[in-house]
């Protein structure tokens, strides 16, 4: 069950939307602040394609949902949340102000989540000049209210125990975060998927393949590979009998070839952009954003779900994860009328007087 008592998320776009998703079909209440005025007509959006993606993985019923309050300022937004998550666009400048306001008007032993695809903690934190120790990154992946994946990065002024509070929290709605054990710009999951960007950039410029071939070799190749194993334990299998070691003998001089354009960038012109778009537009057979958002969401519940009965039930992966999360879901529905006692005895206790604790303990 979750620990969280009323979470805020400041900015509602593609990412803050998919929070305010994931919290509120928790059970939990959750302040947004997002001054677009459209914002209010996009969270619902993204919570219709939310609600609709839940009802498939909890067909007995979902938890009764947390209540949604727009604010008018980031000040009443965070005035009394114990969690707030930050998903504002990916500017050094905004985030600093933006949390930089947070930190005034939170309360002191509020964790704080940045949402930042790829800017150091270290970077972000010296704006918060309160209490900088407890922000944490905690980088998602779209949809956020389904996929499990969460990075978390502490920066230089972050306690270890404020990153200890933020993977309770994160695990308390059903996610899985993963400690990055070194600040990096982009942390690990972009960093490889910029790389993978990067190289079919290229592919498409130079006419390899098209928009549509080059995703075709990934979902009917070693995407299904990826989705359950990861690489690693991919290529400890092809290296056949004698694992990863053989693997590393065969593939590993391969590297030197010139293979790859890894590390030149494409200039990314009006003949780039017009070459790209048109292919993706022709790929997608005049299905809307949000039409594909359906078939994603159905395909991704889908995939958790028979990853779920594997490993002789005990489930694999991300399906493992999947099972208990929809146990806990359905468990949280069973008990209506006590989640908020739930969520007050959790106040009481967490998430942030750990954070609070170690005010002379800072890491780096
Ligand atoms: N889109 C992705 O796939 C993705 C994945 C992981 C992380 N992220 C990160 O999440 C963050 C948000 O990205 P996004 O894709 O949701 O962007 P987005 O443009 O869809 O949404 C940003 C939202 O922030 C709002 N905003 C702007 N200024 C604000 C302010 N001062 N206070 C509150 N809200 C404000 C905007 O109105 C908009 O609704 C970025 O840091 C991004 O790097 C994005």
């Amino acid at each position: 069950m979750s620990i969280i008592n009323k979470a805020a998320a400041i900015g509602g776009g593609v990412i803050g939307a998919g929070w305010v998703a994931r919290l509120l079909l928790n059970g939990i209440d959750v302040s947004i602040f997002d001054p677009d005025p459209e914002a209010s007509r996009k969270v619902s959006e993204v919570m219709k394609g939310a609600r609709r993606a839940y009802k498939q993985m909890v067909p007995g019923g979902l938890p009764k949902e947390g209540k949604l309050t727009f604010a008018k300022t980031i000040a009443e937004a965070v005035a009394d949340a114990d969690f707030i998550q930050e998903s504002v666009p990916e500017r050094l400048d905004l985030k600093h102000r933006v949390l930089a306001e947070i930190d005034i008007h939170a309360p002191a032993n509020a964790i704080v989540g940045s949402s930042t695809s790829g800017i150091k903690p270290t970077d972000m934190q010296v704006a918060m000049k309160k209490h900088p120790e407890r922000l944490v990154v905690g980088h998602p992946f779209n949809p956020v209210y389904l996929l499990p994946l969460v990075e978390i990065v502490g920066g230089e002024q972050t306690f270890p125990e404020a990153i200890e509070v933020a993977k309770e929290v994160y695990a308390s709605i059903g996610m899985k975060p993963v400690v990055i054990r070194k600040e990096i710009e982009a942390f690990v999951g972009d960093r490889l998927l910029e790389a993978a960007w990067r190289e079919a950039l290229w592919l498409i410029k130079d006419g390899i393949c098209t928009v549509e071939e080059l995703d075709d070799i990934m979902r009917y190749g070693f995407g299904l590979r990826w989705a359950q194993m990861g690489m690693f334990q991919v290529y400890r299998v092809a290296g056949g009998e004698a694992g990863m070691r053989h693997f590393m003998a065969q593939f590993g001089p391969c590297l030197k070839w010139p293979w790859t354009k890894l590390m030149d960038v494409p200039e990314f012109n009006d003949e780039l952009v017009d070459l790209i778009a048109t292919q993706s537009d022709d790929q997608a057979h005049g299905l809307s954003i949000r039409e594909l958002e359906k078939i994603r969401d159905d395909n991704l519940v889908a995939i958790m779900d028979a990853l779920s009965k594997q490993n002789r039930g005990k489930g694999w992966g991300a399906g493992a994860l999947h099972k208990d999360y929809t146990k806990q879901l359905a468990k949280l529905a069973a008990k209506k009328p006590t989640a908020s006692k739930a969520a007050e005895k959790a106040k009481a206790s967490k998430p942030v007087k750990k954070a609070d604790k170690p005010k002379n303990k800072k890491k780096g």
